[in-house]
């Protein structure tokens, strides 16, 4: 994989993708780039003026027709479940899905809550794209080798899961509750590995993450906040580097479950995709299934079709 590009990305023809978040930064570099190498891609978003913006862009900039943006919010359970309703055929069936990219996030808010009373950022970051995969999974498991890529960060290494306080009701930090719930995606991901291989079933889910990128994920309205996040984004590479180990994990061949790219350069903060592991608390199989039993009880969401071997009637 040595200074892998985009270039490299295979014909995708045919398959189709959602990519959650894809209506700036790095997920929208990611849907470009799908888009460009054949796939059908759906930006699913909040921001409707953004998502069709991007969607007009990808189809100036491919000369493809196929990419549009969905609503998705994924602070509110309600939206989600009418984004995977919306997506069966009128005769009840199942359109199919080769790949799934958990890109959306919110970063370093003051404590704000979901539609559903989730601490926003454990909420859109885990809880909402935890509720997607699992409505999505009739879907995937239509298509054989189908990939789900959840996009954490570096920072997850500093991250620590509160079971007693997964809120922060108690005690709040908005970079430690940032890092919490980058931690969750990579317990989340690799335990999905995990079920996907006992159901027996061929499904693929990877991690990426894009090492520091200029985007306006650590938006804020605090100027000296915005002063520090200018500052420490100054050797940022673009959005579009940023993207490159998502689209490595969502399209290069030889990937595995459990795999986990990043940028190859100095501290994984920039460069080319390469294989990198994961922070040793994330491996912490107990801590993944305690997740993953508390993220079934708050959103209500199961994975049954891995119950049923990984066939859904
Ligand atoms: N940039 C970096 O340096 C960096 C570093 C490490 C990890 N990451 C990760 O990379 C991913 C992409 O971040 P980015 O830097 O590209 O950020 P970004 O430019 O702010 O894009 C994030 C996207 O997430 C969407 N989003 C936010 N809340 C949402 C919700 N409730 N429902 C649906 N979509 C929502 C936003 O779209 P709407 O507002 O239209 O909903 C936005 O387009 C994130 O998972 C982030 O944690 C980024």
């Amino acid at each position: 994989m040595a200074r892998w590009t985009a270039a490299e990305i295979p014909d995708l023809s045919g398959r189709s993708a959602v990519v959650t978040g894809a209506g700036e930064g790095v997920g929208f570099h990611t849907a470009l780039e799908l888009v460009r190498h054949g796939a059908d891609v759906v930006i699913a978003s909040r921001d409707r003026g953004k998502g069709e913006a991007a969607a007009a862009r990808i189809r100036a900039e491919t000369g493809r027709a196929g990419v549009e943006w969905r609503a998705l919010d994924l602070g509110d359970l309600a939206s989600i479940g009418r984004f995977a309703a919306d997506r069966v055929t009128a005769d009840g069936g199942s359109r199919g899905l080769d790949l799934l990219v958990n890109n959306a996030g919110v970063m370093a808010l003051p404590r704000q809550s979901t539609a559903d009373g989730f601490e926003r950022q454990f909420g859109v970051n885990h809880l909402g794209h935890f509720a997607l995969t699992g409505l999505l999974l009739p879907e995937l498991l239509a298509r054989p080798g189908a990939r789900v890529v959840t996009v954490t960060s570096g920072l997850h290494r500093s991250g620590r899961m509160d079971f007693d306080d997964l809120m922060g009701e108690r005690r709040y930090g908005r970079f430690s509750a940032y890092a919490q719930s980058k931690l969750a995606n990579v317990l989340f991901a690799l335990e999905l590995h995990r079920r996907a291989g006992t159901a027996g079933t061929e499904l693929v889910s990877v991690l990426a993450h894009p090492g520091v990128a200029r985007t306006n994920l650590a938006r804020t309205g605090d100027p000296l906040r915005g002063l520090l996040v200018t500052l420490a984004t100054l050797t940022a590479q673009s959005a579009a580097a940023g993207a490159l180990p998502s689209l490595y994990a969502a399209a290069a061949p030889g990937v595995s479950g459990g795999d986990f790219f990043g940028p190859d350069g100095f501290a994984e903060r920039r460069g080319h995709p390469t294989r990198v592991s994961p922070a040793a608390r994330a491996l912490d199989r107990d801590a993944a299934r305690r997740l993953w039993e508390a993220s079934e009880a708050l959103t209500g969401v199961r994975f049954s079709a891995f119950d049923r071997g990984g066939v859904h009637p």
